[in-house]
């Protein structure tokens, strides 16, 4: 680790200019009270929902008992990350910024409130954001969700923000950055879906009272702009002098890895137009651009063309220098920034569902998921669309549970990414379509 990455660095690099929405800097604007504040058995802390509030009280029961947040600290005490720490060159994993930033609510001292423990790890405020201000208001009734919000609450509710704050710690950002040293080291692979994983160890219940509160909820327009801002996420760091690049080369964790980490024995390479690459050479990780192209075709499909041919350039750029990578790399960023707030106002109704599957599928015959993170997010780009198929009502019952087991098929073919293969991830593909089509 050459970069220092401590409490000022951390605030120096959350700049409007190289993050999303200055997500770390929104989290850490007010004082952190830990979660003991928010664990009151009549606030979140029942051992059980009593379904009597707007809210299912038993948050912080769900988070300790089944949410891998509530041990991400714990992760940093493990054999893999004492080893992780000690092939970096770093005391412990446990006392190391370069760790901390993503697997607690690192918020620097002064932020801290009385009850505030680390160990903690990923806690409430880490993603609803320091309650200082708002601890009280939030338990009224009558006090509006944006004036929470106004006195610092994160808004989580809404697509493009949740997106943003959790790919500052699931896909590394220039705020909170993964490098492929750190993962030479030994961390796994990062990869991540809006929809899917927002729906791993849920504590909230999207109900009617939810909707009232807070707006219509759409899976699929949460995976669409969850994949254009982990895109953005991916460009911004491409353009950032310091985190785009480690020392002569790029920074290879926003490469494909198995462009360079596969067997010498097994031949897997072939043409794929939406890079326009010959063989020989590493590859950008392009998995989101490719899935937003799905996206702005439903959405803006005039901007399709358009994102397709300057994923071309990127790709194209990155083969040659620096300087004309970053310059692709802001044009497309700024494209993508120009089309979220079409992405969130479109409704992804019935139609967009039944187009985004063909398209989803006309690319796989293309052979654009022959890279290892496309194919992945390809299935969970049609894990989201099986679930709005069914709240929909496209596929009717009887066929929801045979669709289901075509979906699991689907990830048997990712099971092992050492031995991949788009062919079988192909026919699964077309066997899952022939059952909700
Ligand atoms: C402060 C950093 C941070 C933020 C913000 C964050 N996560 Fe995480 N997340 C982690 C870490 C670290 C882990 C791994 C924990 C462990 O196992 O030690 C994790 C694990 C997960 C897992 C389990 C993954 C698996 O393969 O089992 C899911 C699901 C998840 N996060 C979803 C989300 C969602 C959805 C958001 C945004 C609402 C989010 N996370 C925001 C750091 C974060
Ligand atoms: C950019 C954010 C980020 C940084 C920086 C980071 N991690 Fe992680 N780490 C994660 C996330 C997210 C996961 C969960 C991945 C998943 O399952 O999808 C994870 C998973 C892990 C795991 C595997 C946990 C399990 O249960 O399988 C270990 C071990 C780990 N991290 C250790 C470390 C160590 C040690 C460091 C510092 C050298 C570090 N991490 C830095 C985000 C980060
Ligand atoms: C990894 C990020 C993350 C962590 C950690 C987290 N939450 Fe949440 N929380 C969310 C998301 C995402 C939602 C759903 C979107 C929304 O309504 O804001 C949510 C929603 C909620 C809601 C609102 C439900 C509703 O019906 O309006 C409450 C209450 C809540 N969380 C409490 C907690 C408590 C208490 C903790 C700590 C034990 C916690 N959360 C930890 C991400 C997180
Ligand atoms: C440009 C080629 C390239 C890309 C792209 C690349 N790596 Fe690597 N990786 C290497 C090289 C070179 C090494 C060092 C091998 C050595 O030390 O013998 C390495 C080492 C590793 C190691 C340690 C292997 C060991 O034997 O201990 C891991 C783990 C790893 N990379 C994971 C990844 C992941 C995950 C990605 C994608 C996010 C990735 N790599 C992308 C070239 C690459």
């Amino acid at each position: 680790m050459n970069r220092a990455i401590g409490w000022g660095a951390v605030l120096v690099f959350a700049t409007a200019e190289t993050s999303a929405v200055g997500v770390v800097e929104r989290i850490a604007a007010h004082a952190h009270q830990g979660v003991a504040s928010c664990a009151s058995s009549v606030c979140h802390g029942a051992a059980e929902s009593p379904g009597s509030s707007r809210v299912r009280q038993d948050e912080v029961a769900i988070w300790q008992d089944r949410d891998p947040h509530a041990r991400a600290y714990r992760t940093l005490l493990s054999e893999a990350s004492r080893r992780i720490a000690a092939n970096l060159g770093l005391r412990a994993a446990h006392e190391a910024p370069e760790c901390l930033v993503c697997h607690t609510d690192f918020v620097p001292p002064e932020k801290r409130g009385e009850r505030f423990q680390i160990s903690e790890g990923v806690g409430c405020e880490a993603c609803h954001g320091g309650a200082e201000r708002w601890l009280s208001s939030h338990a009224q009734a009558g006090v509006p969700h944006a004036e929470n919000i106004a006195l610092g609450m994160y808004p989580t509710s809404d697509p493009q923000a949740r997106a943003a704050l959790c790919l500052s710690c699931h896909m590394g950002t220039v705020d909170r950055p993964i490098t492929h040293r750190i993962m030479g080291a030994g961390h796994p692979r990062l990869s991540f879906e809006l929809d899917t994983f927002t729906w791993m160890y849920p504590h909230y219940d999207f109900d009617e009272d939810y909707r009232a509160r807070k707006g219509e909820v759409n899976g699929l327009r949460d995976w669409a702009i969850g994949q254009g801002v982990a895109a953005r996420v991916l460009l911004q760091r491409l353009a950032d002098e310091q985190a785009g690049r480690d020392g002569l080369f790029p920074e290879l964790a926003l490469f494909d890895c198995h462009a360079c980490h596969r067997s010498l024995k097994e031949r897997r390479w072939q043409p794929r137009s939406g890079t326009g690459l010959p063989p020989g050479v590493v590859r950008l990780n392009d998995s989101h651009l490719v899935m937003f192209r799905h996206v702005l075709a439903i959405v803006a499909p005039e901007r399709r063309a358009r994102l397709l041919e300057l994923t071309r350039e990127l790709h194209a750029a990155s083969q040659r220098d620096f300087a004309s990578t970053r310059a692709v790399a802001r044009r497309l960023s700024e494209l993508i920034t120009e089309s979220l707030p079409r992405v969130a106002s479109h409704p992804f109704g019935k139609d967009d569902a039944g187009r985004l599957l063909d398209s989803v599928l006309a690319e796989a015959e293309r052979g654009e998921y022959a890279d290892f993170a496309a194919a992945e997010q390809a299935a969970m780009a049609v894990s989201s669309l099986v679930a709005a198929f069914e709240s929909l009502g496209l596929i009717d019952s009887s066929r929801v549970e045979r669709a289901r087991s075509r979906l699991d098929a689907l990830y048997a073919t990712l099971d092992d990414e050492d031995r991949y293969q788009p062919a079988r991830l192909l026919a699964a593909l077309r066997e899952l379509r022939t059952e909700v089509r």
